[in-house]
């Protein structure tokens, strides 16, 4: 079978012929027809990963068939028996173990789902590794309620658009920043309802004066949530699933306390979670916005795109039958 591989870190990805991956009991092959990029590939790819096992078909999210059943893949394996919090067993398909970034997988039965009928297999392939993870911030964690006013940071980023379509799908008002403003517009068109880019010094302030927010969703970290909370509402929940920007410098421990503030840190999702986003996203006829697809034969050029921080919405990889 054809599959992109990543031979070494920091080199681009070779589409090359294959091994087929074995038959084994309690596993299913998946013949995938679309598959999706997150950071974490793009992280691998520059070796800014723990663990890194070489040479590996990456790749987290696929949609396919499972013999002739049209599945979308829970990519987070052995996620244990706490609700909570995952156990030590816990991992992510696509490194150590061959991902979607091929035309066939093999995954344990319990992690296939049925795909949502109102969607194509570029959409569906959207969903797993950034669905759960917004879903599980928004819903699990961040406990959103439609009085909310809820702030999501970086909306370019794959996890804060669906962390926006499952908060608006919620009934909460839903502002976002970016430091591209064309990805304000874009939010915009998409239901936000407020936009502020986070170059511009006076944003907390305007923040502020339209009414702070109560509930905020951050993949970035850094100096930008130390200012956002200070713009929280008393009792707000921050709930942090992400670092792109780095750490967080200067928490202020005065504002934490005074407000009563609650951070709470969120990884991907469990079982149910990722079993309820599914419903959810079924039962509203949510549809993923998609940023462009790419044949898998092109992958080392999306992600460049995703390097590049180009994109708005999902990148996809179309996978030949
Ligand atoms: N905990 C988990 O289970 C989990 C799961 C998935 C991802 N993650 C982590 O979450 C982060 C986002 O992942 P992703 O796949 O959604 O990545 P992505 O699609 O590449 O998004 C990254 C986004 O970060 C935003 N950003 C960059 N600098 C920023 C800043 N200073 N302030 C606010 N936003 C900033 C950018 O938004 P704009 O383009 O709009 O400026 C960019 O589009 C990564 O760090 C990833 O490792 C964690």
């Amino acid at each position: 079978m054809k599959a992109l591989v990543l031979e070494e870190t920091n080199t681009p990805l070779i589409y090359k012929e294959v091994e087929h991956p074995l038959e084994s009991v309690g596993h299913q092959i998946v013949e995938l027809r679309a598959a999706a990029l997150n950071h974490r590939d793009v992280w691998i790819r520059k070796g800014q990963y723990a663990r890194i096992k070489l040479p590996v078909i990456l790749g987290s999210d696929g949609a396919g068939f499972a013999g002739d059943r049209p599945v979308i893949i829970n990519p987070g394996m052995q996620w244990g028996d706490r609700m909570d919090v995952q156990g030590d067993d816990f991992h992510i398909l696509g490194m150590p173990t061959n991902g979607t970034f091929a035309q066939r997988v093999s995954v344990p039965d319990n992690q296939i789902y049925d795909m949502p009928e109102h969607l194509s297999f570029e959409e569906a392939a959207s969903i797993p590794l950034a669905g759960v993870t917004a879903w599980r911030a928004v819903v699990t964690q961040g406990q959103v309620k439609p009085t909310d006013r809820v702030l999501i940071t970086g909306i370019g980023g794959g996890v804060a658009q669906w962390a926006m379509q499952f908060a608006l799908s919620k009934g909460a008002h839903v502002s976002v920043t970016s430091g591209t403003p064309a990805k304000l517009e874009r939010a915009m068109q998409a239901g936000a309802h407020g936009g502020y880019d986070y170059h511009d010094v006076e944003w907390t302030k305007h923040a502020r004066e339209e009414g702070g927010f109560d509930l905020v969703i951050d993949g970035a970290g850094s100096t930008g949530l130390a200012q956002v909370m200070k713009i929280c509402n008393p009792g707000a929940r921050l709930v942090i699933y992400g670092g792109t920007a780095g750490p967080i410098p200067a928490l202020s421990p005065q504002v934490l306390f005074w407000k009563q503030l609650h951070i709470i840190g969120s990884t991907m999702g469990s079982p149910s979670d990722f079993q309820d986003m599914i419903t959810w996203i079924r039962d509203q006829r949510i549809v993923p916005i998609l940023d462009r697809v790419f044949p898998l034969e092109e992958g080392s050029a999306a992600f460049d795109r995703m390097s590049e921080g180009l994109q708005f919405g999902k990148i996809i990889l179309q996978i030949p039958a």
